[in-house]
């Protein structure tokens, strides 16, 4: 039996906490909160470097989308959970799994470091403070799940210290109280200045969102009110996009413009739409185009009672100025030699694991970005470093793992436009599929091709769900590929809450079977 120390209980220490579990180790859990959740755990009052959604915050990924892999969201749940129900679903997997018992709450880590004979047991010494004790103790691996959201970024605009307003990160925003008729300015586009300006521009006097660079604004409800994440992630859609990336990525941002003209709106970017980080929100065109929400430049200086725009307008009685500006991440706690952090960059193994440490048995979960859900990544992330930790999967050399780590940063900067925001940016379908690689339980999809194609469809051409993952390799479910074939009903029930005309369509199942015969066979001959 190996001990392993897991550190914070949000979604990614619950799943680490299972996947030992799984894999026959010994976790214990420290949380320093007397929460399970992380984030996804309201509170009412602000706490200093603990990252909280606000009030109002629904998700931005799809239910089936986001789930654990073995642990699907219940068919009644919305697509897009409010975050008590995120939270409720997290306390359902904590239940199922039996993972309370195993955290320690209350309780911080103040420091993580190697012990003396690290070199020869890869064991490590961490100092845990409880309410009424501080004490030491030695592990033999260590899964950090601390997030990276809980230190805002603060960029220092000029004259900011004179306006007499009200200032506030978004960290800090809970709810709209206190900004009723006032003048408020929004700074930054990302997800959150978008939830907040949407929500405060139906109760102030005038709402003013500031975006540097502009954005892409996708929406939650796709084409036939379906999730977007379901009709966008799917394997043949990443296939597409690897293949012939310029023509897919201009037709996507045409079909963007169809629905609203990003340059009118003053919102278009200068970035193509994959080398940024795009804003998903439905309402903020709507917001727009009545009035709600004006869109400016970005601030060059702010005035006592105001603000001056890069291109020479103002604004010149402001009430409240909201930076949502990001956060930035590191693990202070761990000590220098392991693990550095600088401007957002770090360098990981496959977002993951130190590359210079002689036993690796230290793995970071959750710091990466992807353009989908976090949690099923995390997952696959902790069923590969159990692997790891328990000797079935040995990684390559260093100078192996550092080839990996430079080119994949050179990639990212090819990519993406030079910013915070963007140093640990991954793709959904790719990440997901080189991790499962690594841990031997990526879907064979030419061999389901023969034996079961109606499946192998599902996988290849429906959305990328992370029950795939559990069909084949080490910690297969058997209830997965019910769950794969269900999918769609599970997302259509909470819409069915009233009886409705339906229209008969007629069954055109023998010439659906040729097609899927067809496609299989030239699929079979692809991949
Ligand atoms: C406002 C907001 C909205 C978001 N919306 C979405 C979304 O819609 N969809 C999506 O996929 N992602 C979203 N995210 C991203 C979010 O990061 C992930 O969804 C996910 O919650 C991250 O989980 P985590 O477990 O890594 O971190 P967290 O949920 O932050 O949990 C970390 C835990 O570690 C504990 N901890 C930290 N340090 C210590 C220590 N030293 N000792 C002991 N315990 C410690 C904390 O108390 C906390 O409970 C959002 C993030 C924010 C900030
Ligand atoms: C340990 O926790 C106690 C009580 O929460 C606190 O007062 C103290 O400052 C903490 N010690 C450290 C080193 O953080
Ligand atoms: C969802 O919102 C979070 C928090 O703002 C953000 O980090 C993430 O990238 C968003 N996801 C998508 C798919 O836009």
């Amino acid at each position: 039996m190996k001990s392993v120390a897991v550190i914070g209980a949000g979604c990614c220490g619950l799943t680490a906490i299972k996947c030992c579990l799984d894999e026959g180790l010994e976790p214990v859990c420290f949380e320093r909160g007397n929460y399970i959740s992380g984030l996804w755990h309201y509170t009412e009052d602000v706490e200093e470097g603990q990252a909280c959604v606000m009030k109002s915050t629904v998700i931005n990924t799809s239910k089936e989308m986001m789930c654990y892999s073995d642990f699907p969201i219940p068919a009644d749940f919305p697509i897009y959970m409010h975050n008590q129900q995120v939270d409720r679903y997290f306390h359902m997997y904590a239940d199922k799994f039996g993972l309370r018992k195993y955290i320690n709450f209350n309780t911080e880590v103040l420091s993580v470091k190697p012990t003396k004979t690290f070199n020869s047991d890869g064991q490590w010494e961490i100092a845990i403070n409880t309410s009424d004790k501080e004490e030491t103790r030695v592990f033999d691996a260590v899964l950090i799940c601390t997030g990276h959201h809980a230190e805002k970024n603060l960029p220092n605009f000029p004259g900011l210290n004179k306006f007499k307003g009200n200032v506030k990160h978004t960290h800090d925003y809970k709810d709209y109280h206190g900004y009723e008729d006032k003048n408020v300015l929004i700074i930054g586009i990302g997800n959150s200045g978008g939830d907040v300006a949407t929500e405060l521009s139906r109760i102030t006097s005038q709402v003013y969102l500031s975006t540097r660079s502009g954005s892409w604004i996708l929406n939650r409800v796709a084409e036939k009110g379906l999730p977007w994440d379901m009709v966008q992630s799917t394997r043949f859609n990443t296939k597409l996009l690897t293949t012939f990336p310029n023509m897919i990525t201009s037709r996507t941002e045409k079909k963007l413009d169809k629905k609203i003209d990003h340059e009118k709106y003053c919102l278009k970017p200068k970035h193509h739409l994959f080398s940024a980080h795009p804003t998903l929100n439905d309402e903020l065109p709507n917001r727009i185009i009545s009035g709600g929400v004006i869109v400016k430049a970005n601030v060059a200086e702010f005035t006592e009672t105001g603000a001056i725009f890069e291109d020479g307008t103002t604004i010149d009685n402001l009430d409240a100025v909201i930076l949502a500006t990001g956060y930035s991440f590191g693990f202070p706690f761990i000590d220098k030699s392991v693990i550095e952090v600088k401007a957002n960059k770090v360098d990981l193994y496959k977002y993951m694991f130190p590359p210079d440490l002689q036993k690796h048995t230290m793995a970071i979960i959750g710091c990466f970005q992807p353009l989908g859900a976090i949690m099923p990544l995390s997952e696959m992330q902790c069923r590969l470093a159990t692997r790891v930790f328990k000797g079935l999967k040995t990684l390559p050399e260093s100078s192996k793992m550092w080839k990996d780590i430079k080119s994949k940063h050179a990639a990212m900067s090819m990519r993406y436009k030079q910013s915070l925001r963007h140093t640990i940016q991954v793709d959904y379908v790719p990440y997901m599929d080189e991790l499962a690689e690594m841990v031997g339980c990526k879907p064979k999809i030419g061999k389901l091709v023969l034996t079961d194609p109606k499946l192998a469809m599902e996988i290849f051409f429906g959305p990328c769900t992370p029950c795939q993952y559990r069909l084949m390799g080490p910690g297969p479910w058997k209830g997965a590929r019910n769950a794969i074939m269900t999918q769609w009903e599970r997302v259509y029930k909470p819409l069915q809450t009233r009886p409705c005309a339906k229209t008969e369509r007629k069954s055109s199942g023998a010439i659906y079977m040729l097609i899927v015969a067809v496609i299989a066979v030239l699929l079979y001959f692809i991949l």
